[in-house]
């Protein structure tokens, strides 16, 4: 059923949907492990879909952490609001984070979490999200998203490389998790 929803919001907007199907369990376990929300007190998601990052979340970060997530696609936040109910989740864009995070009463957080499709995205659009991230995470705090293994060789995925390192002061990647359609890598940026 999750599947056929996302599958249907791909075939609307493939760009900015970026996968065909929702991330695997495995996935979710790396990128928030990766991210260090169970050691956060203030999580933001950026890009929940139908939800397969932010249960994980809701289900590792330490108990009276805040959690804000922010996703452009309306059918989206009504399934991520269903799926996850505790959860305050912005109907806009991740490049405006800042606005989202304040009127949440947050002025920055430990750590994002990104399931955005970057290597889709032109370089002005990663620059803005990216520029965004920058922004509203903490001194040392941590900027995690995942891409698929092959967008690396792809000039867009080489340039989402470039961009983190030009803003970030160290960045790392997981191992591929396999058991993912297709298999995945999170970046590890660190602000
Ligand atoms: C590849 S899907 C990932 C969904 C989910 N995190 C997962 O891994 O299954 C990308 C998600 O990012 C959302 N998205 C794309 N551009 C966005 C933006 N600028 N701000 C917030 N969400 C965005 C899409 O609507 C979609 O839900």
């Amino acid at each position: 059923m999750e599947f056929l929803s996302f599958f249907k919001q791909y075939l609307a907007s493939p760009k900015y949907v970026g996968g065909f199907a929702p991330s695997s369990r495995l996935l979710a376990e790396a990128i928030t492990e990766a991210a260090g929300v169970s050691r956060a007190s203030r999580v933001v998601e950026f890009g929940p879909g139908t939800g397969a990052f932010t249960e994980v979340i809701t289900k590792k970060m330490p108990p009276g952490a805040s959690f804000v997530a922010i996703e452009l696609r309306e059918d989206f936040v009504k399934a991520v609001r269903k799926k996850c109910p505790a959860v305050q989740v912005f109907h806009g864009s991740a490049a405006d984070a800042r606005k989202y995070i304040e009127a949440a009463g947050m002025d920055c957080c430990d750590c994002i979490v990104s399931g955005l499709p970057f290597a889709l995205f032109e370089d002005e659009l990663q620059c803005q999200i990216l520029d965004a991230a920058v922004d509203i995470l903490k001194p040392g705090g941590i900027f995690a998203t995942f891409t698929y293994f092959f967008s690396p060789s792809f000039p867009a995925g080489k340039k989402l490389q470039q961009n983190l390192e030009a803003r970030f002061a160290r960045v790392e990647r997981t191992p591929t998790v396999w058991l993912n359609l297709f298999p995945a890598f999170a970046y590890r940026a660190i602000k």
